[in-house]
């Protein structure tokens, strides 16, 4: 996955954990990688069916959503 292109996935309800470590092998989720490095997922509740765009550039002001900031490295 390019660092300038976010994450689609399409995501059923309930509780998600989103990768703010970038070290898990399970991106955009968190695999527990994180541990000892002070940092914590993003928790978010998806309450619908459906597609979100996790951000992979880690410049979004709106993480752990892509909020278009990628762009700016092109
Ligand atoms: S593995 Fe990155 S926040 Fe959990």
């Amino acid at each position: 996955m390019e660092p300038n292109r976010p994450f689609i996935v399409k995501e059923q309800p309930g509780t998600k954990y989103y990768c703010a470590c970038s070290k898990s092998q399970n991106r955009p989720w968190c695999d527990g990688s994180h541990k000892g490095s002070g940092l914590q997922p993003y928790k978010v509740e998806i309450e619908v069916e459906k597609n979100v765009a996790i951000c992979n550039c880690a410049l979004s002001a709106n993480m752990p959503f892509c909020d278009g900031a990628h762009k700016s490295l092109r």
